[in-house]
């Protein structure tokens, strides 16, 4: 199980989740954030903290948004484009930097107008 960012936050970026990540777990594409599962502890603060409530347990993810469940999973397991290499379990996405790239899904939702 994990938590996982869904499509309130492309675009946004609040970022909110990411500083308080107590296992620094969060990620930074070019859209959008991801939540690393093998690395989340399941704490919830992220969750708490998304002021456009992007962030979900998958066990109560509306069924709108089950696919960024998968997608969440595919920022880590694929080969991202711009890169050689799947990035897998970082370790932190603070010594990472932010990944000029995002999931295929995520790179073909149109532009929110913010
Ligand atoms: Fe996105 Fe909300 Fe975090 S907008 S960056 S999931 S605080
Ligand atoms: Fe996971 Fe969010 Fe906590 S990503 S470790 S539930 S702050």
């Amino acid at each position: 199980m994990t938590y996982v960012i869904t499509s309130a936050c492309v675009d946004v970026k609040h970022k909110a989740c990411a500083a308080e990540c107590p296992v620094d777990c969060i990620y930074e594409g070019d859209r959008t954030m991801y939540i690393n599962a093998e690395e989340c502890v399941d704490c919830g603060a992220c969750s708490l903290l998304c002021e456009v409530d992007a962030i979900f347990y998958d066990g109560d993810l509306p069924e709108s948004e089950r696919r960024f469940l998968g997608d969440n999973a595919a920022f880590f397991s694929e080969v991202l484009p711009g890169r050689t290499a799947a990035l897998g379990a970082p370790g932190g996405a603070l010594a990472l930097g932010p990944i000029a790239a995002d999931t295929p899904m995520v790179a073909a939702l149109p532009a929110r107008k913010l």
